[in-house]
């Protein structure tokens, strides 16, 4: 029953030991959540990279979902954010054992990534859902970050993970994503900072069940990170996807273009910031996937990238 995906087994067994024993300690932390929330346990739900996500019943006999983070992701910014939410742009939250990593959810549907829409029907849901999810209220680790803490971390995975992953792409590469993350690490004077996701892509972003309050895209975000940043990041981050597309295109760069400037249309964000972060995003996921285990996706990223230096 306690089966994770083979995407998140590749993600655990890429971090050695610490990885292998959360494995081997999953079926007792869900059987021990399940007596807690009184919970039965139903099927795993396959899509994500790193948790253990499934159905469950609750004592009512209403669905639920359970998801189970490994212990050395973080946890209670995540958590915080959704409960800031309060449904807002976000998934329901039911309740959370910050001990087991554990969060209970509001059972959702499909990602947006499985509707078969087109790229810019996808964009136009996740930038109208993003509008509203930026509208979370802070919350307490967020008022600590300094404003360009997300820059100067991803200036910091570029130096380490270049050379930890072999240099697996060119150094001009590095050189432009890295002048990019220096310009979004001093932003403009007046810069607006809002509770961001994080990792917007589409297969974060699910549909709800029934619309309610909140979801009137008819989606909501799961997994989110949650970090005070400039809005143009989640931006950057929606849109750094889709390689197979960029790496088939005849112009690479006006295609890739076309969805910066129409995330930019529809939220009034700065069109060059969109580009720029989902750039460096673009390089440092694939740098960050392959050194945990995701090779293939890791270097499909990057020579995607490659074609829009
Ligand atoms: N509340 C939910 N209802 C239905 N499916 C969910 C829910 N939360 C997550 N999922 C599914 O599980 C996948 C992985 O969950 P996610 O929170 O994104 O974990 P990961 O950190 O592994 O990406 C999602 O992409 C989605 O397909
Ligand atoms: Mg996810």
């Amino acid at each position: 029953m306690t089966e994770l995906s083979a995407e998140a087994q590749r993600s655990a067994e890429s971090r050695g030991e610490s990885g292998r024993q959360w494995m081997a300690a999953l079926p007792g932390i869900v059987a021990e959540l399940c007596a807690r929330w009184s919970l039965r346990p139903g099927a795993p739900i396959s899509g994500g990279k790193w948790a253990y996500v499934a159905h469950v019943t609750t004592a009512d006999g209403s669905g639920a979902v359970l998801k189970v983070s490994p212990p050395d992701a973080e946890f209670h910014t995540p958590a915080r954010l959704m409960a800031a939410a309060d449904g807002r742009g976000y998934v329901r939250l039911l309740a959370q054992d910050a001990s087991r990593c554990a969060l209970l959810m509001e059972p959702l549907g499909a990602p947006l990534a499985a509707t078969g829409l087109p790229v810019d029907g996808m964009l136009d849901v996740l930038a109208a859902t993003l509008r509203q999810a930026w509208r979370a209220p802070c919350v307490p680790g967020h008022t600590v970050a300094a404003a360009n803490d997300k820059a100067v971390g991803l200036i910091g995975l570029l130096d380490d993970l270049w050379p930890a992953t072999g240099k697996p792409c060119s150094p001009q590469l590095i050189a432009k994503a890295r002048g990019f993350a220096e310009r979004r690490a001093a932003p403009a004077a007046g810069t607006e900072q809002v509770a961001c996701h994080g990792d917007p892509h589409p297969g974060n972003l699910l549909a709800v069940g029934a619309p309610r309050p909140g979801a009137e895209t008819g989606y909501v975000f799961v997994d989110p990170d949650g970090l005070l940043c400039d809005p143009g990041y989640d931006l950057g981050v929606a849109m750094s996807g889709w390689q197979e597309l960029v790496l088939r295109a005849d112009q690479p760069v006006a295609l890739v273009r076309g969805w910066s400037r129409r995330l930019a249309a529809a939220t009034g964000v700065d069109e060059e910031t969109v580009w720029e972060w989902a750039f460096v995003e673009r390089v440092t996921s694939g740098l960050f996937l392959m050194s945990h285990g995701h090779q293939d996706e890791g270097r499909e990223l990057l020579a995607s990238a490659e074609l829009l230096r």
